[in-house]
């Protein structure tokens, strides 16, 4: 995957001011042989740097384009907020220049330490955007002292300048700060913008690098997260001559005993995680009739986890201690949703219905409000958020807050502009907005958070509920799995299969064995993973699909295709046409999608499998599929109500 191969790269890169930091040719398209669009672009490239330095009041960010329909290109350009117009000059200059030598695609964007330059023949919009992450140096990559400490440090740094830089109108999307970290050490950082999108979007592209720089670089010396509408840089030593930079500073705990209060902090910490493992373990040992007496009132949980600092793993299992979980005021939620105003409404599923909200600091969330009288609704809030505040991932969903009074319950999320999956793979207009690429990273992404859930924690996580519109997309489309409320947390040694009487999940996405008999394990996911990347190839919905008479089932037509050689017949047209790759990683993904349905559970194969499957290592080699489950009768089913 792109994203990985660059990051690898990037280990091996030393900041050199001529050499650029990323290049992305990212389009399929190679424009050889249109000659038109060719000297538009040669046109563009040569007036960037003059232009964009010309106007100082532009303060380094142009975006123009050159030519007309069809062979129209757009460019813009962003210098650094803190560099003069000779730096920003010779930077985009240099830019240009390595855009024409290196990219012959339709489509390109270079970042530099000064400057970044992008070109494309669609018009610049901030969604498909790329993120990459570079550590500056071998040496500066060396970790922190006190890890736990630095990131709580970093990250108020982090968020006060970003509230700066995205709204606070005179600093034209850029902020630089520095907080004392220790008597020794300062750390400083640099957020910016393009100056194209809204000051709400710039705050939610910070908070996505926000969580990319998290998971690189929070224990080191220095990072740098670029993206094609924000960027996000830190050093332990001034970078930046910028003469408005912030100084904060962190509220320690009193004096040099820091270093023992972090101590007290880790090791609480951990017999807390130590408690809560035993707890849900005897919790989930319990018989179910027995389980389901297991009534803790809902506002003493939420209480409990809000007061206290809530410890997460993280992906290396090591211990951090999270922000706590904000309690919010029912009536700042109010505020927010404009008290619940149906035009702030985005979706409703069986329980719950989610707004759109704006905080009074500005941030967007999505505020899930859980039905009143349901029951079942407060089972599964307090499920999930048992669940979900322990989880810390890149391609899960991350909760905010919470709040609840009276027969109100809510929990709040960080939004997700592009909203779910669904909306794109079953919408004939906006599939066409997305490239194989960017399903790819989907799918990819999907992979990661289930692998995270399934076996990277102490604690096995099964979903139970996976389909596309759990499937939630942030601004640069990157997948983050949703909606806890079915999933069920196991010791990683109990045994893996599960049983319920009380089968939950969607029609069309169920595993043969958990529909039929309640039987659930990690490989039920599996199941309904398969089902989502068929779906992505195919564009078609798997419940219903018999309406079209090809065949049964999506899964029995996939099937069948595969054993004629025809696989490529399945896959959608616009995928094959917006693809600059070879069609044999479609072809791998059938395959892969194909492995994921197989009727016995122990056929389909582990998310760590699926994760290096995808990867399409030479060395790895697939079993081949026998017939998958439901491709016979559809009928098999026992009648299911939906749960969305
Ligand atoms: C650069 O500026 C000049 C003068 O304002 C203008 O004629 C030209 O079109 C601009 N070039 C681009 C690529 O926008
Ligand atoms: C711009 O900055 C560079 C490096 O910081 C410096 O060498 C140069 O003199 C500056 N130019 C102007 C016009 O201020
Ligand atoms: C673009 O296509 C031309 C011929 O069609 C080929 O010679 C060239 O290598 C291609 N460039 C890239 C970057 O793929
Ligand atoms: C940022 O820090 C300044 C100075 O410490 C403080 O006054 C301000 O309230 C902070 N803003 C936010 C949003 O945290
Ligand atoms: C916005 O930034 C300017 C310049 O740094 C500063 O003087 C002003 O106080 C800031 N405004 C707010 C509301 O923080
Ligand atoms: C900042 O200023 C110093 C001294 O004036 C100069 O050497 C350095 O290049 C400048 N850095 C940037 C990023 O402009």
């Amino acid at each position: 995957m792109r994203f990985i191969v660059i990051l690898a790269l990037s280990i091996l890169f030393v900041l050199s001011k001529a050499d650029p930091l990323v290049t992305e040719c990212s389009s399929n398209i190679n424009y050889t042989g249109h000659t038109e669009f060719e000297s538009n672009l040669r046109l563009l490239l040569n007036d960037l740097s003059s232009n964009t330095s010309r106007d100082t009041s532009l303060g380094g960010f142009y975006s123009t384009s050159v030519g007309e329909n069809p062979n129209i290109v757009h460019g813009q350009t962003l210098c650094r907020g803190d560099v003069n117009s000779t730096v920003c000059r010779n930077c985009i200059e240099n830019a240009c220049d390595h855009l024409w030598n290196t990219c012959k695609s339709q489509d390109a964007t270079v970042w530099y330490e000064f400057c970044q330059v992008r070109y494309s023949f669609q018009i610049l919009v901030p969604m498909q955007v790329f993120t990459g992450k570079f550590p500056e140096s071998n040496e500066q990559q060396k970790f922190v002292e006190h890890p736990v400490l630095f990131e709580k440090v970093l990250m108020h740094l982090m968020h006060n300048l970003s509230n700066e830089a995205a709204f606070n109108a005179s600093k034209q999307m850029f902020a630089t700060g520095q907080i004392k970290f220790s008597d020794k050490e300062t750390v400083y950082g640099l957020l910016q913008c393009t100056r194209d999108i809204s000051g709400g979007e710039c705050n939610n592209c910070f908070q996505s690098a926000f969580s990319e720089l998290t998971e690189c670089c929070s224990k080191r010396r220095g990072g740098i997260v670029v993206s094609k509408n924000c960027n996000v840089r830190f050093e332990l030593h001034q970078f930046y001559n910028d003469s408005s930079t912030s100084l904060l500073s962190y509220p320690f705990p009193k004096g040099a005993k820091w270093k023992i209060w972090e101590l007290i902090l880790v090791t609480s910490a951990s017999v807390l995680l130590g408690v809560i493992i035993i707890w849900s373990c005897i919790v989930y040992l319990r018989p179910a009739n027995r389980r389901q007496r297991d009534d803790i009132s809902e506002p003493s949980l939420l209480q409990e986890l809000a007061s206290s600092a809530v410890e997460t793993i993280t992906q290396e299992g090591t211990l951090v201690t999270s922000e706590e979980l904000p309690l919010m005021d029912l009536s700042t939620i109010k505020a927010a949703t404009d008290n619940f105003a149906e035009s702030n409404k985005l979706g409703q599923g069986g329980f719950e219905i989610v707004y759109k909200g704006v905080l009074p600091d500005g941030k967007e969330v999505a505020v899930k409000r859980l039905s009143k009288k349901s029951g079942q609704g407060l089972e599964e809030l307090k499920n999930e958020v048992k669940l979900i505040v322990k989880l810390q991932h890149r391609n899960l969903v991350r909760l905010l807050g919470c709040g609840t009074e009276g027969e109100e319950k809510i929990l709040l999320y960080e939004f997700m502009p592009n909203r779910s999956l669904d909306i794109f793979i079953f919408d004939l207009e906006r599939r066409s907005h997305l490239n194989w690429e960017t399903y790819y990273n989907i799918i990819g992404g999907i992979a990661r958070g289930l692998l995270y859930l399934h076996e990277d924690l102490r604690l096995k996580i099964i979903h139970r509920d996976l389909k596309p519109s759990n499937v939630l997309l942030d601004h640069e489309m990157v997948a983050k799995i949703s909606d806890f409320g079915m999933a069920r947390m196991f010791c990683e040694n109990q045994n893996t299969n599960y049983n319920t009487k009380r089968v939950a999940g969607t029609y069309g996405y169920m595993a043969p064995e958990y529909a039929m008999e309640g039987i659930f394990s990690i490989k039920s996911d599996v199941f309904s993973f398969g089902v989502i990347l068929l779906e992505i190839i195919s564009g078609k919905k798997n419940s219903g699909f018999y309406l079209t008479k090809k065949a049964q089932t999506l899964l029995a037509y996939a099937w069948q295709l595969w054993k004629e050689g025809k696989e490529l017949e399945f896959v959608d047209p616009v995928l094959i046409e917006s693809s600059s790759r070879p069609t044999e990683e479609i072809k791998r993904c059938i395959h892969i999608g194909l492995l994921c349905v197989q009727e016995d559970p122990a056929d389909r194969p582990t998310m760590s499998a699926v994760v290096v499957f995808l990867k399409g290592s030479e060395s790895v080699s697939l079993s081949e599929p026998r017939q998958p489950a439901f491709a016979v009768a559809r009928a098999a089913v026992p009648n299911i109500g939906e749960n969305k």
